[in-house]
């Protein structure tokens, strides 16, 4: 049987992206996915699909932002579930600008949900996880969270942030039978780019994404740190296409 099978795995911006290929992929080796994104539309597809090839989904319209709605999540997944295996905090966004254009608003928004998010996650899952002393919590890093470019300080910032608070908790939680997984991935397609408001730089990195893999690659590597029997901790993970360089 499949590490993977019955494991309960909440997944957060699973409304697209890498967070829908990889509930699709976790559902598909027998796990009990519970999706949360703002987008309700698009949340009850990703489940409907699951359902039709077998799979067991469930969701809740979460905004990652708010403390409250991620408890609330936490505890739906405890009440359908009955426990929780696996947190994934994948829920991001990436409005690249040099900081000089002082777009305040979307470094706050970035900052709200590439680290706040992450924060509340890790919080919201971590007394039922320290209870039972067993849980995995997986953060969606970037290869941004260990090199800084132009126009992405505040993106970066965000993304060493996670490897930061990944690492710690890891530190923290080892003794509670705990693992922690940082995923950094590089260029992969998906609605990421469409956050960037600035029309030449959106077109410089639609340039640089044509590289980019499939959302299923990521769902993949997530899948192989899971599937590790309990004592094995694939602490990170960096997954590029080939061909970039960067
Ligand atoms: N694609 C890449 O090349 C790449 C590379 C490195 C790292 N990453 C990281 O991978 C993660 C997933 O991104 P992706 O590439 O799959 O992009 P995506 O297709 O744009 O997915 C982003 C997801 O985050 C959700 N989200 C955004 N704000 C949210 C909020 N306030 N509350 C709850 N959910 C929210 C979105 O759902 P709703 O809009 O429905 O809420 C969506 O499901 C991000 O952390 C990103 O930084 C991506």
């Amino acid at each position: 049987m499949s590490n993977i099978q019955d494991k309960v795995v909440i997944i957060t911006g699973a409304s697209s992206g890498i967070g829908e290929a990889t509930a699709k992929e976790l559902a598909s080796k027998g796990a009990k996915v519970v999706l949360a994104a703002r987008r309700e539309d698009r949340l009850k597809k990703v489940q409907e699909e699951i359902q039709k090839n077998g799979g067991q989904a469930i969701y809740k319209v979460t905004d990652v932002t708010s403390y409250e709605q991620m408890e609330e999540l936490a505890e739906y997944a405890l009440k359908e579930f009955g426990k929780i295996d696996v947190m994934i905090n994948n829920a991001g966004l990436m409005p690249l600008s040099p900081l000089y254009q002082k777009k305040i608003n979307e470094w706050d928004t970035m900052i709200d949900v590439n680290i706040k998010g992450v924060l509340y996650g890790i919080a919201a899952v971590l007394p039922s996880m320290r209870e039972r002393k067993s849980g995995h919590i997986i953060n969606v890093s970037s290869v941004a969270g260990h090199l800084i470019g132009p126009a992405g300080s505040v993106y970066s910032a965000t993304k060493f942030a996670v490897r930061a608070i990944t690492e710690g908790l890891r530190k923290e939680e080892c003794v509670n039978n705990i693992r922690t997984t940082i995923i950094s991935p590089g260029a992969v397609t998906s609605e990421l780019p469409e956050t960037i408001s600035d029309p030449e730089l959106k077109s410089a990195i639609d340039e640089f994404y044509k590289v980019a893999i499939d959302a299923d690659s990521i769902a993949r590597a997530i899948a192989f740190a899971i599937e590790q029997p309990s004592d094995v901790a694939i602490n990170e993970m960096i997954i590029r296409p080939t061909v970039q360089e960067l």
